[in-house]
């Protein structure tokens, strides 16, 4: 999935800075997950992962593929391919009335309003996909790691067919190609170590103090807020009618809005970061043009550091994003690596 900040392209970098400078590392925490891909990555390395991210969708995406050891078998629901099922599934198969469609009578132009998230056909399967995966739980047909999974199958599904430009903050004024197409769940991957991957949804304030080995921190690095950016997808996963907003029909984020994304707080939910944490490894990720100097994100990983263990590790940004020809911008991606005092 796309996503702001997303380390597809750098997984190989955080794994080789972990070899190079750590002794013994076996447990790992990824504290700011997102889409999950470091976790992952990881995890398929050898390490033991603990996930966790603040919003419930990078919850769901997690839990539902590598937090779980088995692909779920849904023995108790009677039906053979679920995933099939839900992709061919109609309102008239349901006992649902379109009132109860909280995305078709929101982010699709219906009647109702004039958003222009999705087509018609695609909201109008999300809502019936989204509410027959709960009905199935509610009536105890399947598990809830069967419920996770159909859950991230269907977020996944989701950024295929929405007619944006990469994030939810704003839909496209005329409809994207790929709108046209039918919404698709696929099968997700799972956890195929035999070790187990646990997932959180916390502030992570609250489970910073977790004992690992090496907590691994990316955290958003300028004042862009995650939830309005993805709030569809929160929207999509929680499925709890939310009060909306605006032109994008936005859900309140107030609550959550991030310490990383203000200058004024940005300092100190770094030196919380340092100070709170029982890893005895410190890697974060960031980037020379972030909210927090380099100046001082150094300095204050020195003061925290265990003798002259700090290392800053700068990739330069056109290399890492090669497909940008002749990018002059001299955005580089840092790696902040330290043993703890
Ligand atoms: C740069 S992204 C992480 C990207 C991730 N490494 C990936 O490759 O997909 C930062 C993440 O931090 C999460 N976040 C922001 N503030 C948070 C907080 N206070 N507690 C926990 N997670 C938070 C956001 O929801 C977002 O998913």
């Amino acid at each position: 999935m796309r996503y702001i900040g997303g380390k597809s392209l750098l997984v190989n970098n955080i794994s080789d800075c972990i070899l190079s400078y750590t002794d013994n590392v076996q447990s790992i925490f990824d504290i700011f997950a997102g889409t999950g891909v470091v976790t992952q990555d990881l995890l398929l390395k050898g390490y033991n992962l603990l996930s966790n991210d603040i919003l419930y969708f990078s919850y769901v995406l997690l839990r539902g593929s590598i937090g779980l050891n088995h692909t779920p078998t849904f023995d108790k629901l009677g039906i053979d391919n679920p995933i099939d099922y839900l992709n061919s599934l109609n309102l008239y198969d349901t006992n649902l009335n379109k009132s109860d469609l909280f995305i078709y009578n929101n982010y699709s132009p219906t009647g109702n309003c004039n958003r222009m998230y999705f087509q018609p056909h695609n909201a109008l399967k999300i809502d019936i996909i989204r509410l027959t995966i709960e009905q199935w739980f509610s009536y105890n047909k399947i598990t809830e790691d069967e419920y996770y999974y159909l859950l991230a199958s269907l977020i996944k599904a989701v950024p295929y067919v929405s007619n944006i430009a990469g994030v939810y903050a704003a839909y496209l004024k005329h409809w994207d190609k790929r709108t046209f197409n039918n919404i698709t769940l696929t099968d997700n991957p799972i956890n195929p170590t035999g070790r187990s991957c646990k997932c959180l949804n916390s502030d992570y304030l609250k489970v910073i103090e977790t004992p690992v080995d090496l907590l691994y921190a990316d955290p958003p690095y300028n004042s862009r807020e995650y939830l309005p950016n993805y709030h569809l997808l929160e929207t999509i996963a929680r499925y709890d009618y939310p009060e909306i907003k605006g032109v994008s029909g936005m859900r309140d984020y107030q609550h959550i809005k991030s310490p990383f994304c203000s200058k004024k707080n940005v300092e100190a939910a770094f030196e919380n970061l340092m100070k709170l944490s029982n890893a005895r490894y410190l890697l974060i990720s960031y980037n020379n043009e972030a909210l927090l100097p380099t100046a001082r994100l150094t300095e204050m990983c020195s003061d925290y550091a265990i003798n002259d263990s700090f290392r800053l590790i700068e990739i330069d940004y056109r290399r890492y994003k090669s497909k940008i020809p002749n990018n002059n911008s001299g955005l580089k991606e840092q790696l902040y690596f330290l043993q703890l005092k």
